[in-house]
């Protein structure tokens, strides 16, 4: 029997995705990666075997994930379509590459995952693996299986022993991890329609947030968020401390319809309260510390690294290329940044840094003006000459 490494969720396609290969003479190992989707992964583990997984891998890739992926992504500025921080995105690539560690552990030829054939998810994960392992094969058999309905899938769990959940199933389709949620199907499938108050978990309604609001402090070193409120945080415990403060005042929604890799359009809610402030937070210190030129030049960076993370091209030589212009460019990108979060809305209030390029003697309308106006009479006549 073929050994292959199936990402695993705990959902009910992965469940019978183990009988569907057991079938097909494959030998099912589940890999499961915690992300901060905050399952049980006990329970999870418990029905990987019950469905029949000959061994099951469980890691916990939350660091990993803040560290390597989130953070690279929040210093290229890169928010899709300039929305989406890209949470769902940044994941996949990571647990493919893992997978294909695993498959390499285990003398495995295959791969396969639980994606539908009409999601950016699957060519983020066929994309990553076969840059690892040109050689690995990749099955994908919700994209081809023979069940049409859920009632028919349902049927064959049963046929199979796979434990079926019997709590009714969540109209939504929603993917999660520490960076974020992501939610849609449902009624949400009619642009029209505003997203029902009960599809959000991470944030509250900015009607139900405090009549005050949070101010929150966070000090960046060389474009990397480090503490918040003065005090030095682990990756992790950073972004959950900001999604915890964002999501109280009801910062960090998200609805927008995007554009997918396969060609259509979907709509998708997003709850994405660190993301928010980081980037807004980020954004500002560079407009303190980075000169005019770089700022703009940055801004074609931020949409080609968005790009490249959404259409599943993380493991690709421009993608590493742009990590190293990005290191440069926020050599200086170290200082505080003051916010205010407010009823569904985040304002950068303040900013200091020992690199600022703002200069108040250059800028005041007050006393101590140093700034020669006589050079501005020059100036623009040799500014506007080329068009004469
Ligand atoms: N549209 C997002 C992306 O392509 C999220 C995909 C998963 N969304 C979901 N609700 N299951 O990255």
């Amino acid at each position: 029997m073929k050994k292959v490494i199936l990402a695993y969720s705990g959902g009910l396609d992965t469940s019978c995705i183990i009988p569907w290969l057991k079938d097909r003479d494959y030998d099912p190992i589940a890999f499961i990666a915690d992300v901060g989707q905050g399952s049980d992964f006990g329970k999870i583990k418990k029905k990987a075997l019950q469905s029949g997984a000959s061994k099951v891998y469980c890691l916990n890739l939350q660091k990993e994930f803040i560290q390597n992926y989130v953070f690279p992504a929040l210093k290229a500025g890169a928010l899709y379509e300039n929305k989406y921080v890209l949470a769902c995105a940044l994941s996949r690539p990571l647990i493919a590459k893992h997978q294909v560690l695993i498959a390499k552990k285990e003398n495995a030829d295959a791969i396969a995952h639980g994606c539908t054939g009409k999601g950016n998810d699957q060519v983020r994960f066929e994309v990553t693996a076969r840059l690892m392992n040109p050689k690995i094969q990749i099955l994908a058999p919700v994209r081809n299986w023979e069940f049409k309905t859920r009632e028919q899938e349902m049927d064959y769990a049963k046929l199979k022993k796979v434990p079926v959940d019997v709590t009714k199933k969540s109209p939504y389709s929603i993917d999660i991890n520490i960076y974020g949620r992501a939610i849609e199907c449902g009624v949400l499938e009619d642009p029209w329609n505003e997203p029902p108050e009960d599809i959000y978990n991470m944030t509250l309604d900015p009607t139900k947030a405090p009549n005050k609001p949070t101010y929150v402090e966070i000090d960046f070193v060389r474009g990397i968020p480090k503490k918040v409120n003065g005090k030095t945080l682990s990756e992790l415990e950073l972004v959950k401390q900001l999604n915890q403060m964002g999501g109280k005042n009801a910062v960090g929604r998200m609805d927008m319809i995007e554009n997918r890799l396969v060609g259509i359009k979907s709509r998708e809610i997003y709850e994405n309260p660190a993301g928010e402030i980081l980037h807004k937070a980020l954004n500002d210190l560079e407009s303190l510390v980075i000169d005019r030129e770089s700022m703009n030049f940055k801004r074609m960076i931020s949409q080609k690294y968005s790009e490249l993370t959404y259409n599943g091209l993380w493991e690709t030589p421009l993608k590493s290329q742009l990590d190293a212009y990005l290191e440069k460019l926020h050599e200086r990108s170290t200082g505080c940044i003051r916010l205010k979060l407010y009823k569904g809305t985040c304002q950068v209030v303040g900013r200091k840094s020992k690199f600022s390029r703002y200069q108040e003697k250059m800028a005041t309308y007050g006393e101590g003006d140093v700034f020669d106006q006589s050079l501005a009479e020059g100036f623009i006549k040799l500014w506007g000459t080329p068009y004469l």
